[in-house]
């Protein structure tokens, strides 16, 4: 009789603490996906005062006031900033249909050619929501610098079609009181974009 309420005993406290550990692992963001980075203690995003198509400014306070997403690119990329700008518009669909509102944000970091006249052609004809940001090569530099991304001007021998731009490729996804509150790899799927964004607001 002993040994069965000993039995017992040792099998609930290892429920709780099965219990204790999944809870303690349901509550960090980093664990839900292999498409985010651990950014947990990294000091990723900060203020910054850029301009917009129409010609305006507005600072990072203004603009993250809901879930958004940041991108940094360029839209003479050849490869891979349109397939990523493409999934953000994506999962912002996805969410909305979920009655999830996202802002998707673009911030060129190749502001000599992305103007504000430029930006903004392109960003209608992707997305209706998507804000399209470029500035100063100081702006840039400042905005690119509190992101942690990497961007640099490449000018292959003898291409008539200019120059291109080496650049790192993440997702930001941004909340007014978190800040930072995921990182996605720019390979993941727009599909699980938008599921990996529903549960990091969800454990918000
Ligand atoms: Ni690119």
């Amino acid at each position: 009789m002993r040994t069965a309420i000993l039995t017992v005993a040792g099998a609930l406290v290892v429920v709780i603490v099965a219990a204790a550990i999944w809870l303690g692992l349901a509550g960090r963001p980093a664990d839900l996906s292999p498409n985010m980075l651990n950014v947990e203690g990294a000091d990723i995003s900060g203020p910054f005062e850029l301009t917009t198509a129409s010609g305006g400014r507005i600072t990072s306070d203004a603009l993250i006031d809901g879930p958004t997403l940041i991108y940094f690119g360029y839209t003479f990329c050849p490869d891979v900033c349109p397939i990523d700008v493409q999934k953000m518009a994506q999962a912002t669909d996805i969410l909305a249909e979920d009655g999830t509102e996202l802002t998707p944000v673009f911030i060129t970091i190749d502001p000599e050619r992305d103007t504000p006249e430029e930006l903004g052609e392109w960003a209608e004809a992707v997305h209706p929501d998507l804000v399209a940001l470029t500035g100063s090569a100081e702006d840039i530099r400042a905005a690119a610098d509190a992101y942690k991304v990497y961007y640099q001007k490449v000018e292959p021998e003898g291409s008539a079609a200019g120059y291109l731009m080496n650049h790192t490729s993440y997702f930001y996804l941004m909340t007014p009181r978190e800040g930072l509150a995921a990182m996605f790899r720019h390979d993941i799927t727009p599909e699980a974009l938008a599921s990996d964004i529903e549960r990091v607001l969800a454990a918000l």
